[in-house]
């Protein structure tokens, strides 16, 4: 799948601007804080509904503004469409395609697939848990409605939990809402743990060679899931941990507390270590690269076609080398990059289809 243009419309710092991207590979270069990063963000709305950052609508929409649009036109097994977003302060997005209301946000997810690429993702090793989980959640809601739906389901009624927890002394007669909603958690969390298995299990098989090339065959990477809870126990240490929970005032047990670890054996070694904890910064930074890289590859196998692929100023993070494995995955993907100098992409022998230089919101097309 390809995009082939995008336009926005009060989104971000961009009043009103339309790109049309090459199927290869595309520059947007400039200074700091003219927009680059916007474009991402906003093409990976387009993919998935939500920033990659996080951001709310509101802080989305252009300052003093009240509504944001962005459309954009995707190419998928020879056929074009296209998708409508349209932003507001205080109500969820509406999204069209082709015209056509779609009345739940998953219904988009899946159409357009992108692997987001930040230099913050470099620490997704070194960083706590939440990163880790919101890592994996990123890819496999893009690859699973089911995942999508519980998850979202699932992280509401924690909240929900949570709040009527808060008040469980003044309110003891709510415990029996604890009851229903114990239920629901265990339903929609198994959910969760058994998708995150199975992710676990196909990360393994791809980020192992990636890593062996990108360490030059000088290390071995796995990948091991570590639920919070263990299926079978869910129900119920669920329950044990009622009285804790009411005391703490939240709910303690479940998969959004899980974490993944990464163990590396060199080839000489006879142990693995736990390099979340014990790697050097330069182990971690090249393991976060593997998952990076094995991203492309999960969503290729998945969906039987290439993801589009969002660079966002990582090049000038990386030595030449990794750089070159980055380039060289690549290969017939649609790129986008983002960076500040085009120096480095010279040097790199790289092939430039299409290069925009971005000043102060506006994005011109240079060839
Ligand atoms: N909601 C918004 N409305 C208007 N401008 C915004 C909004 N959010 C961020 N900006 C502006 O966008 C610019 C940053 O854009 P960004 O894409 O991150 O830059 P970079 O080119 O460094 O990647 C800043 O100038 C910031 O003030
Ligand atoms: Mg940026």
């Amino acid at each position: 799948m390809i995009i082939k243009s995008l336009e926005l419309a009060d989104f971000r710092n961009y009043e009103n601007i339309k790109i049309n991207f090459s199927r290869g590979t595309n520059i947007l270069y400039g200074d700091n804080a003219q927009g680059k990063t916007n474009i991402l963000e906003a093409i990976f709305v387009s993919a998935t509904t939500k920033s990659h950052k996080g951001s709310k609508d509101k802080e989305i929409i252009r300052f003093g503004k009240e509504e944001a649009h962005i459309r954009t036109i995707l190419e998928k097994d020879n056929a074009e469409y296209r998708v409508d977003m349209h932003l507001r302060k205080n109500k969820s997005k509406g999204i069209a395609i082709d015209g056509q209301k779609i009345k739940r946000a998953s219904d988009l997810i899946g159409r357009l697939n992108v692997v987001f690429f930040s230099p913050e993702d470099l620490s997704i090793i070194k960083n706590g848990p939440s990163e880790r989980r919101r890592f994996m959640d990123m890819e496999l809601c893009q690859l699973d409605q089911i995942y999508l739906n519980s998850l979202s389901k699932y992280n509401k009624l924690v909240v929900e939990r949570n709040k009527i927890l808060k008040d469980l002394f003044e309110h003891p007669e709510n415990s029996v809402l604890l009851d229903v909603q114990d239920k629901q958690l265990f339903e929609y969390g198994s959910v969760i743990i058994k998708t995150r298995e199975k992710f676990i299990k196909d990360l393994n098989e791809i980020i192992r060679p990636i890593h062996e090339k990108l360490t030059g065959e000088k290390e071995t990477l796995s990948v091991f899931y570590e639920p919070n809870v263990k299926l079978e126990e869910f129900e119920s240490k669920l329950k044990q941990a009622r009285k804790k929970d009411t005391y703490a005032k939240q709910t303690t047990v479940g998969p959004h507390k899980d974490d993944f670890s990464f163990m590396i054996k060199k080839m000489n070694a006879d142990d693995a270590i736990d390099i979340r904890k014990f790697g050097s910064q330069g182990q971690q930074r090249t393991a976060s690269l593997s998952l990076k890289l094995s991203e492309i590859e999960i969503v290729k196998r998945a969906k039987k076609e290439n993801p589009v692929l969002l660079l966002d100023d990582v090049l000038s993070e990386l030595d030449s080398n990794r750089q070159n494995y980055l380039l060289n995955t690549i290969g017939d993907i649609q790129t986008i990059i983002t960076c500040t100098g085009l120096d480095e992409f010279v040097n790199n022998r790289f092939e430039i289809d299409k290069l925009f230089k971005v000043t102060e919101g506006t994005v011109s097309s240079e060839n």
